[in-house]
């Protein structure tokens, strides 16, 4: 489990000074307000954290489910979530995705991968890019997933971002650290996939939906991707 605390990601990361990070969360926002008629769909935020990003999809959404693995994300969590009738929090493993949902009220999903959590995941990555492509898919759905691009970890990742977390992180351990790969390691043993260029453009083939928007920017990379239902 990586060591993240709801205290300290309020305190680190929502509440950042690094104008990069700041960009990459409004980013996300935007692209999520992009969503047509959200009060007709459910939101399924995969990897919760302490809901961040609850507040702007509660007041949106028709209903969001947030699905968070780690304990010590779990009490804001739980505070934020009891504040809306329409939030959900799920304590559940987003590998197993498909399973989760079944018995809960969904429709029109929008899967939110925010972030950078495919590069942190607990678990297969793949499988949780399969599952979100088998939920969208078969209930025309949409993905919004954002990623670090690789080409950014050693000036931003590693001389800004991790430099401002290591509180939570741990400092950057620089002989671990695979620039090449995209891999950060910290001294504690935290690590985090970044991803390039072309791995980012191998996932939006993986998902092969209809690209809604993509936003690049030199760090980080968004994309928006829709199934639509046959006219
Ligand atoms: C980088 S944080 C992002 C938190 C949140 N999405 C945000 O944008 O503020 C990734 C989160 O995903 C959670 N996570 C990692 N693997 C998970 C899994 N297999 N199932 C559920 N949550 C997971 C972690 O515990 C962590 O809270």
């Amino acid at each position: 489990m990586r060591e993240y605390t709801d205290k300290e990601y309020i305190e680190l990361v929502e509440k950042t000074a690094d104008p990069v990070l700041q960009k990459h969360m409004q980013t996300e926002t935007k692209e999520i307000l992009r969503v047509e008629t959200p009060q007709d769909k459910t939101f399924i935020d995969l990897g919760a954290g302490h809901g961040r990003i609850l507040l702007t999809l509660a007041k949106i959404a028709r209903n969001v489910i947030s699905i968070e693995l780690n304990p010590d994300m779990l009490p804001e969590l739980k505070r934020r979530t009891e504040q809306f009738d329409n939030a959900e929090m799920v304590v559940g493993d987003m590998t197993k995705l498909s399973e989760i949902l079944k018995d809960k009220d969904v429709k029109n999903p929008v899967l939110l991968l925010l972030q950078n959590t495919l590069g942190t995941i607990e678990g297969e990555w793949k499988k949780v890019l399969s599952e979100m492509k088998k939920v969208a898919r078969e209930n025309y759905g949409e993905i919004i997933i954002s990623f670090f691009r690789s080409e950014a970890l050693s000036s931003w990742g590693v001389l800004k971002l991790y430099p401002s977390v290591s509180k939570m992180v741990g400092e950057p351990d620089l002989e671990k650290t695979d620039f090449e790969k995209g891999v950060f390691v910290s001294k504690t043993g935290y690590s985090s996939k970044w991803r390039s260029k072309e791995e980012i453009e191998e996932i939006k083939q993986f998902f092969q939906g209809e690209l809604v928007n993509e936003i690049w920017t030199n760090e980080f990379c968004v994309l928006h991707i829709q199934y639509r239902r046959p006219e």
